[in-house]
């Protein structure tokens, strides 16, 4: 039976420390789903369709993946695309507690998916959706942080940038 994985997450926006999880998730699985949230009750900076549309871009040179969104519970989505494993990525120590608590109770969820963690490339420990855009917010330079469609359409979200850095009493 094939092994597939379900890597799930918000991908608001996909960063290349998402794309190296992939690609290491590969060598593992024969088959990824990478699946998107729908959540409506949590805002997003992209909606599910440009957070979809920016995945499959950034993935179309993988073999073997398959970009996909969910609602309800994790497990429930990965028994019903019949994978038995979940991939997460793990960077700082920051991430332990909550990967941890949800790993837990994904598996009294449901016993029969494991969940897999990969420990982040070191070049990518302290990237995160979040801090990405937050920089970008205020004009700060991402170059190499996420793939480059991702930040051309990170740069029109926020065109024109607000603040500068400069002292605000002036
Ligand atoms: O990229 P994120 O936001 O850290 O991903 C979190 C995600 C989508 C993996 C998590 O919120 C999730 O699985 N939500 C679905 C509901 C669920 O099954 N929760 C875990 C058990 S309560």
């Amino acid at each position: 039976m094939p092994k597939v994985a379900i890597y799930p997450g918000s991908f608001d926006p996909v960063t290349n420390g998402h794309i190296d999880i992939i690609e290491r998730g590969l060598k593992l699985f024969d088959k990824i789903i990478v699946s998107i949230l729908y959540n409506p009750n949590k805002k997003y900076l992209f909606s599910l369709e440009e957070r979809l549309e920016m995945l499959r871009d950034c993935t179309k040179h993988f073999k073997n993946i398959e970009i996909d969104s969910f609602d309800g519970l994790l497990v429930d989505y990965a028994a019903s695309r019949k994978a038995h494993a979940i991939l997460r990525g793990l960077r700082a120590m920051s991430d332990f507690e909550y990967e941890f608590q949800m790993a837990l109770m994904n598996r009294r969820l449901n016993r029969d998916v494991q969940t897999v963690f990969l420990m982040t490339g070191l070049r990518w420990i302290f990237t995160s959706s979040s801090i990405i855009k937050e920089a970008v917010q205020f004009g700060g330079n991402i170059e190499g942080m996420v793939p480059p469609l991702v930040k051309k359409k990170l740069k029109a979200k926020f065109a024109p940038a607000v603040g500068r850095g400069r002292s605000r009493k002036n």
